[in-house]
């Protein structure tokens, strides 16, 4: 439907181009001033060409706004029933938290993992700024408003990486808080619901043990949460399963073991204004937060 009106669009555009353009050339060609011309004959009005100048963008306006209005409630027109995924997106500066009530109550950041050929109704809101949820290429785009929960839908016919971007000015880092659509086969998709919905994952290793102490009973629980532990932050991503994501840093990195190193030693210089703050860490503790956080599938 989107995809109709902006072809709609686009067309209507460039016809209203082409003929603007022909007139005009037209006209500089015709009336130009020769040697020898007089002043030209002075008018005062035209009726009849007035007249057609306010009727044609009318029409032409009448041809856009009825179908796209059309467009506008069938976007509200929110399926629902069993058969329908629901997500909920919250904003916040600057990444996007996706939580998944009807599965568990489990929640991620930056990738949304939906399956392919399924209804998926998104319920977007914010907390604390007006952000705007777009995936350009499944013609899905909402304002993230505080205090308000705005509805959106769509269906993704085949399995695939989409990629996304908040569309609504919302601060210093607005052009890096990006977002990943993953689309999955039902049974991806079910086993990565299981996967989300099973508790942290214990570390074996002593330096990644050494690192869940750090993070789950240091300050980082102030602001994330590792579900089934101390840390039960709310503003920051939940970790549970961090490891498992493609991206970071509000899908601005790709997640490896490099990028969670970088973002741990100096997250402001990564991504200035963000809300991350973590003091200097040691050598040695950097080693066991990241060994930890890349233990967390
Ligand atoms: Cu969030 Cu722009």
């Amino acid at each position: 439907m989107v995809s109709e009106l902006f072809t709609l669009i686009i067309w209507l555009a460039a016809i209203v181009f082409v003929v603007v353009e022909a007139v005009l050339v037209y006209v500089l060609i015709r009336y130009r001033r020769k040697p020898g011309d007089g002043m030209p004959i002075q008018t005062h009005g035209n009726s009849k060409l007035e007249i057609i100048l306010t009727i044609a963008p009318a029409v032409v306006l009448a041809a856009v706004s009825v179908p796209t209005v059309g467009a506008i409630f069938k976007t509200y027109e929110v399926p629902t029933g069993s058969n329908v995924v629901n997500v909920e997106v919250i904003g916040h500066q600057f990444w996007w938290e996706y939580k998944y009530t009807d599965l568990g109550g489990f929640s991620t950041a930056n990738d949304m993992h939906v399956p392919a050929g399924k209804t998926v109704v998104l319920h977007i809101t914010s907390v604390d700024v007006i952000h705007s949820h777009w995936i350009p290429k499944l013609g899905v785009k909402r304002d993230a408003i505080p205090g308000r929960v705005n509805t959106i839908w769509f269906k993704a016919d085949e399995p695939g990486t989409y990629y996304g971007q908040c569309a609504e000015f919302c601060g210093a880092q607005h052009a890096n808080m990006k977002l990943r659509t993953i689309t999955q086969s039902q049974a991806d998709f079910d086993a990565w619901v299981k996967t989300m919905q099973a508790p942290a994952a214990t570390p074996s290793a002593d330096l990644a043990r050494r690192g869940q102490q750090l993070l789950t009973e240091g300050t980082c629980a102030a602001c994330h949460a590792i579900d089934g532990s101390k840390a039960a932050g709310k503003i920051g991503p939940n970790l549970t399963h961090f490891a498992t994501r493609s991206s970071m840093a509000g899908a601005l990195l790709d997640l490896n073991e490099q990028n969670v190193r970088l973002w741990l030693t100096d997250p402001q210089a990564v991504k200035p204004g963000n809300l991350m703050v973590i003091p200097k860490q040691t050598p040695q503790d950097l080693d066991a937060l990241v060994a930890y956080l890349m233990s967390l599938k």
